[in-house]
């Protein structure tokens, strides 16, 4: 397909994945509004509907906590399709909604949607947003920074975004099942099971999450004593970006006071990440809060570093060695997990396959810190995969071959966005 048919197919699988006022994923496998799903789809949006854009994150925001947390999922129409669906959450919320976070990339969406616009600071649009943006990063900062680092803890492997990256597998481990019970997952009947998570690890996804709901939803409860406490070096990343994001937003307003909070809060991230550098892997990673144990693996969100601007001069050679390491094991940017790591899968969710959303934000930052070369490398490879194989939900980086869910709203989003374009970073 040539480039302008290419953009007219991202443009209708928008359309079609389009339920009114927001987007699911992808039909069949995930049938309701995801989080950061919906933030990277207003992106797409912005390209040929800028109206429709703004009211995906306005969709997405009616969903917030009074606590301030935005879920992970709203369930807004139920579907038999999906596991675990409203009534397994049970989390009474209207509309109803997992009990969990997802990465917080919504105010970095917010501030392209709006400078893309001109930047006027009184865009009531973008004021409502930023409001709700600051909701949930005082969230983050009042639940999930329990060394007061500055670095985001994650209490659900969910939380990430990154399901069943092989950074949890030994946080996994300790998770008791033996209350779990059985449950018939739904996943498995829309795509091969060779690309989802095992039946062991959803049974852990499953015990974390009847925590959860056996607390009703308590989050103090759940950051103190869940069964998986996980520093995610991917959260960590984004909720700093989108901090710093938030904070011009917030300038222009002219709110000094949030402005200063906002400050320290970076500052204190900007320190807290050297905890998540692992000099052996030369590489950022999470670590395990339980154990103190780095992950010592080298995954996409290692990159993220540029994207939240961290590291010194001697930490950015070291990850654009581990780039230049990928390209040998690796035919396609930016896999999911070195090969060779353990557990590495090429086509196993988040154990090897490629993941548009996350290359497009490490390539924003490696183009922001000067490795523009990289940057256009990890763009074309990007456009590459879609070209050879469509819109698929993730792909391999040995042979480009498409994982997962077909016709996914976020690999349209980021062609028309991104990798698409003729000019991008
Ligand atoms: N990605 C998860 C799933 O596979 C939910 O966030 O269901």
């Amino acid at each position: 397909m040539t480039i302008p048919l290419l953009s007219e197919h991202a443009i209708s699988i928008l359309r079609r994945n389009d339920h009114g006022g927001y987007t699911v994923p992808t039909h069949g496998l995930y049938p309701y509004q995801w989080n950061w799903d919906s933030a990277f789809v207003a992106l797409g949006f912005a390209e040929f509907d800028r109206d429709r854009a703004w009211v995906e994150l306005e969709t997405l925001v009616s969903g917030q906590w009074d606590d301030g947390m935005i879920p992970q999922i709203i369930f807004h129409q139920d579907d038999p399709g999906y596991f675990p669906g409203p009534a397994v959450w049970a989390t009474g919320r209207t509309p109803p909604t997992s009990g969990i976070t997802q990465p917080p990339v919504l105010a970095s969406i917010v501030r392209h949607l709006w400078q893309a616009e001109g930047a006027d600071p009184a865009h009531p649009r973008m004021r409502a947003l930023v409001a709700a943006c600051l909701k949930s990063h005082r969230w983050f900062h009042t639940y999930r920074d329990p060394l007061a680092n500055g670095l985001v803890m994650v209490t659900h492997n969910w939380e990430t975004g990154r399901d069943n990256s092989s950074e949890w597998d030994e946080a996994l481990d300790r998770v008791d099942t033996s209350r779990v019970g059985s449950y018939q997952r739904r996943d498995t009947a829309h795509v091969d099971a060779a690309m989802r998570p095992t039946a062991r690890e959803y049974d852990r996804y499953v015990a974390i999450l009847q925590f959860g709901r056996a607390c009703g939803w308590d989050h103090r409860e759940i950051a103190d004593h869940g069964p998986f406490r996980m520093i995610d070096v991917g959260m960590s990343m984004e909720l700093l970006r989108a901090n710093r994001d938030l904070l011009v937003m917030v300038q222009a307003i002219g709110d000094s006071a949030t402005a200063d909070e906002l400050k320290a809060r970076i500052a204190l991230s900007e320190h807290g990440v050297d905890w998540l550098w692992n000099e052996d892997a030369g590489a950022y990673c999470s670590r395990d809060l339980g154990t103190g144990q780095s992950s010592g693996l080298v995954t996409n969100a290692s990159f993220l570093a540029f994207y939240a601007g961290v590291g010194n001069a001697a930490q950015h050679a070291r990850l654009i060695a581990a780039l230049g390491r990928l390209t040998h094991s690796a035919r396609f940017l930016l896999p999911s997990l070195e090969a060779g790591s353990r557990a590495y899968d090429h086509q196993r969710y988040w154990r090897g396959p490629i993941w548009l959303v996350v290359s497009y934000m490490v390539a924003l930052g490696l183009a922001e810190t000067g490795h523009q070369a990289w940057a256009d490398r990890i763009r074309s490879d990007s456009a590459g995969l879609i070209e050879l194989s469509g819109f698929y939900e993730s792909f391999s980086p040995e042979t480009g071959a498409g994982s997962g869910g077909p016709d996914f709203s976020w690999t349209a989003a980021m062609w028309l966005a991104w990798c698409g374009k003729v000019a991008s970073p």
